[in-house]
């Protein structure tokens, strides 16, 4: 495949060799991260703006991290101290922006479908941080990333993704992508948070966690994202926890060598148990290293050939 990308908004209809790309990529960078001095020169003259007009901790600060690594200059733009609260628009705000000259931006929005408006829209290549309730593929790579990486594969591998599975970006990306490379995907939730025709995407679909995660390889959590509901979707958080939380003696299931993951932000005691999150099968923080890697691989991709002939 070619090694330049134009913009990166979904997984959806991105093939397995571009995944592998990415992910191979990603793990040249990783050795960047684990020297003393972490940087190389490779986006030197390169303006990546971090534009953030929705809540983030990881995936702001890797991407600004992955950024500085590539020693690509970095602009960051925060939606509460920006001129969007006195009502300029998205379009206005990333013209004024591009006057400026940027060769990224990596854009995280409560509405889907803004990268998709803002690519068609600047001349930069956009890469989608998060929109609304649609997709986040870097979040999906490094979580591709982290399975390959402990698992030696995805291919046939036994992915368990279970909790709020309809207003999950996460979840959507991953369904994407770890189908596209062959992952053997069940999802678990109350009904209340399934879409309906997932099984279109070659996924097993459980009202319970049990059977979800029995043999499963990668037990994956997700947060419930009350911030996207319009009303309760479940009764309690502690009636929650019972049926749908991951706790020891529920990760028994899985195999005995299966690996816990959650994007964070987590809810301890709700969506999994603190003894879990830091027990010896969370990759949770690995999770996060592995995140500034993949983001360096999709910054080189996406830019590196605006620096030939420079
Ligand atoms: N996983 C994730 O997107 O976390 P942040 O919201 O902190 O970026």
């Amino acid at each position: 495949m070619s090694t330049r990308m134009n913009h990166l908004l979904g997984l959806e209809g991105v093939s397995r060799e571009q995944i592998q790309t990415i992910l191979d990529l990603g793990r040249e960078f990783k050795a960047v991260g684990q020297r003393r001095i972490k940087k190389v020169p490779t986006l030197r003259g390169i303006t990546v703006v971090l534009m953030f007009i929705e809540p983030s901790t990881r995936t702001r600060m890797s991407f600004e991290v992955a950024a500085k690594r590539l020693s690509a200059e970095t602009l960051a733009f925060t939606a509460s101290t920006s001129a969007l609260s006195k009502g300029e628009t998205l379009l206005d705000t990333a013209q004024n922006i591009m006057a400026m000259k940027p060769d990224v931006i990596v854009l995280r929005h409560a509405f889907s479908g803004s990268p998709h408006f803002l690519a068609k829209n600047v001349d930069a290549a956009v890469v989608n941080a998060g929109d609304g309730q649609h997709e986040h593929p870097t979040q999906a790579l490094l979580d591709m990333f982290t399975m390959q990486d402990k698992k030696g594969r995805l291919d046939g591998l036994e992915v368990a993704i279970v909790g709020d599975i309809r207003h999950s970006r996460v979840a959507l990306s991953n369904l994407w992508g770890l189908t596209t490379m062959g992952a053997k995907v069940r999802v678990a939730g109350p009904r209340t948070m399934l879409p309906v025709h997932l099984d279109r995407l070659g996924v097993k679909v459980f009202d319970r966690i049990e059977p979800a995660i029995e043999g499963a390889d990668v037990v994956m959590m997700l947060r419930i994202q009350k911030e996207r509901m319009g009303k309760d979707l479940f009764p309690s958080d502690r009636e929650y926890a019972r049926i749908f939380g991951l706790d020891s003696s529920k990760l028994r299931l899985a195999k005995p060598d299966a690996i816990v993951m959650h994007p964070g932000p987590m809810n301890r005691g709700v969506e999994i148990t603190p003894e879990v999150a830091d027990g010896s099968r969370s990759v949770i923080l690995e999770q996060v290293e592995n995140g500034v890697a993949v983001r360096m691989a999709v910054l080189y991709l996406l830019s590196a050939h605006l620096l030939e002939g420079a």
